[in-house]
């Protein structure tokens, strides 16, 4: 019988779990495969650190948050990783591995590919920045709760006359920013991928004032304002934008940092058949011998790429998206 070892590696994402069953469900009962679950990403492989995964182990959590195998960021390239992943996979007859995770994980996954290992990637983020692949899972989670955060903040921010900016996550990609700013009808969305100075912001603020309503903001990490110089402004975004936009405007401001709020909890329905779709996938993957790829959505069909039309370049927002949603602010 055919072994396969998972891994989930990386930031936690909605999701995962779901993964791993779809994987271990198909795996057992059409491939006649066993899996093992490697603890913590890529220490668990380095260390041999290992749980089996027979089918009970997998009931019922496609829809619970986390993962079950634990998550780290620990890089398998380094410190003589390569030799520890051969030497555990030797040791406990493990033919190949699939690996749950983002651009880190991925580029270890190549690079152990190209080293004559055999893995199959399976696209983890929240942040939805991987090429070649329309959509990962966990992004749809991470946008309803960053929607339903900032509905929230919106009611309370009417009550008081307030402006709300709302910080989301999605590292040098505005995505999330994007769709959950679109969602909640935010007054401007700021992105790192399009530069505006703090007085277009501000600009955006008083005229949603002006017609009576609450200013709404939503603010991506990694976005970077420029100041009258053309400079860029680095930091705290969300947390910075409060004075300075207070001062703009002569609007009572408050800042809400969503954080790590967005990666927690039960994926969406959307996200768990993703996610359940792509670990069934890399099973038939497997099955066929077809490593060395990275399974992906294209339209509604899950395919398999290579690695490297994964890698290299960041799927960031493009300017006719952000184009299109600007044609709102204010
Ligand atoms: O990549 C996913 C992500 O949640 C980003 O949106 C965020 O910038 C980062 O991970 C946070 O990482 P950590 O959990 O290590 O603080």
């Amino acid at each position: 019988m055919t072994k396969i070892g998972i891994l989930t590696s990386g930031g936690g994402c909605p999701g995962l779990n779901a993964v791993i069953r779809g994987a271990v469900l198909k795996g057992i009962t059409v491939h006649g495969q066993e899996f093992v679950g490697f603890k913590d990403g890529w220490r668990g492989v380095m260390e041999a650190d290992s749980m089996p995964l027979p089918r009970l182990s997998v009931r019922g959590i496609s829809k619970q948050g986390g993962t079950i195998l634990g998550t780290s960021r620990t890089n398998p390239l380094a410190n003589g990783g390569r030799r520890a992943v051969k030497a555990t996979l030797d040791q406990l007859g493990i033919e190949g591995l699939i690996a749950i995770g983002g651009e880190g994980t991925l580029a270890a996954a190549r690079a152990l590919t190209e080293a004559g290992l055999k893995v199959v990637g399976v696209p983890k983020t929240i942040d939805n920045d991987l090429n070649a692949t329309d959509y990962t899972f966990g992004f749809d989670t991470a946008v309803q709760i960053a929607t339903e955060a900032i509905d929230r903040l919106r009611t309370t921010g009417e009550s008081h006359h307030r402006c709300m900016i709302a910080e989301v996550m999605g590292r040098n990609a505005g995505w999330i920013a994007l769709q959950s700013g679109m969602a909640s009808g935010a007054h401007a969305v700021l992105i790192p991928e399009h530069r505006v100075s703090l007085d277009q912001v501000a600009q955006w603020v008083m005229s949603a004032r002006r017609r009576g309503r609450a200013p709404l903001v939503v603010v991506a990490e990694a976005f970077v304002p420029v100041d009258t110089f053309g400079r860029p402004r680095l930091g705290g975004i969300g947390l910075m934008l409060e004075p300075e936009l207070e001062v703009l405007t002569g609007i009572e401001t408050r800042a809400t940092v969503l954080g790590h709020i967005q990666r927690g909890g039960v994926p969406t329905a959307f996200d768990r058949v993703l996610a359940t779709r792509m670990g069934m996938a890399a099973v038939d993957k497997a099955a066929r011998g077809e490593w060395g790829v990275m399974v992906s959505l294209r339209g509604t069909e899950v395919v398999a790429v290579d690695f490297d039309s994964a890698l290299g370049q960041l799927k960031t927002v493009p300017e006719h998206r952000y184009q299109g949603a600007a044609v709102l602010f204010g």
